[in-house]
């Protein structure tokens, strides 16, 4: 693949001025914004929902928007989501009782869906799948937090979904999550991901200067 895209998970960002980060991060040359939603059920941590989607569509963003569901239930969550302007709608298939159905909620509600792997989950879950997803999101860290390291051995999981992509003939994007940093985003891309989620990586580089502000880690990235 060499259509690379970069997707700042703003769960590092400045939540008290959400909309100028995301505004920034694009303008730095950024492609797709990261939403991690979590419930404190699924995973031990709470973070942002609909309407803070809905709020940065308000705001007048209008790159893709990933919505990384880390929640349980998932299915009810999907229409919220669709209705409040995602793009992508991902969700973690040990949360649903019913995978293939949230799948096709997902497009029938108008959004392009994917499967998350957490690190021991296995790719297995795609078997039956392959023809309704349009991302397959590979966790490089355990869910719940930013700041974790890459686990090594998701770059083998890379290879092995690469090929499953790639022999299927479908157009499905891989993502990778969890610790890419400057210095280990070229081994990522040559294990077989196209689009990479980077939270600390590019909100902790935040530059002092006002214009340009996420400009010098973006283009290492
Ligand atoms: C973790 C989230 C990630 C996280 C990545 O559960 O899914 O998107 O924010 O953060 P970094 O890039 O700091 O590992
Ligand atoms: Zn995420």
């Amino acid at each position: 693949p060499n259509d690379f895209k970069i997707a700042p998970s703003i769960l590092s960002a400045d939540f008290a001025r959400l909309g100028q980060e995301v505004e920034d991060v694009l303008a730095s040359g950024a492609d797709i914004v990261h939403f991690d939603v979590m419930d404190n059920h699924y995973v031990p941590n709470l973070t942002i929902g609909p309407m803070v989607c809905k709020a940065l569509r308000d705001y007048g963003i209008s790159a893709e928007i990933d919505a990384h569901l880390m929640v349980t239930p998932v299915d009810r969550m999907i229409g919220d989501f669709a209705e409040a302007g995602a793009s992508y709608i991902t969700f973690h298939p040990e949360a649903s009782d019913h995978v293939d159905r949230s799948l096709q909620l997902i497009r029938d509600a108008g959004c392009k869906s994917g499967l998350v792997f957490n690190p021991a989950t296995p790719l297995s879950y795609l078997d039956y799948v392959m023809d309704k997803v349009d991302m397959i999101l590979l966790m490089s860290v355990n869910p719940g937090f930013g700041g974790q390291s890459f686990i090594p051995g998701t770059l083998d999981k890379l290879r092995e979904a690469r090929r499953r992509i790639d022999a299927s003939g479908y157009n499905i994007r891989l993502e990778i999550d969890g610790g890419v940093k400057v210095d280990n985003i070229a081994e990522i891309a040559r294990a077989g991901a196209d689009t990479f989620v980077a939270g600390s990586a590019i909100f902790n580089a935040r530059s002092d200067s006002d214009a340009n502000r996420y400009d010098s880690v973006l283009a290492k990235l």
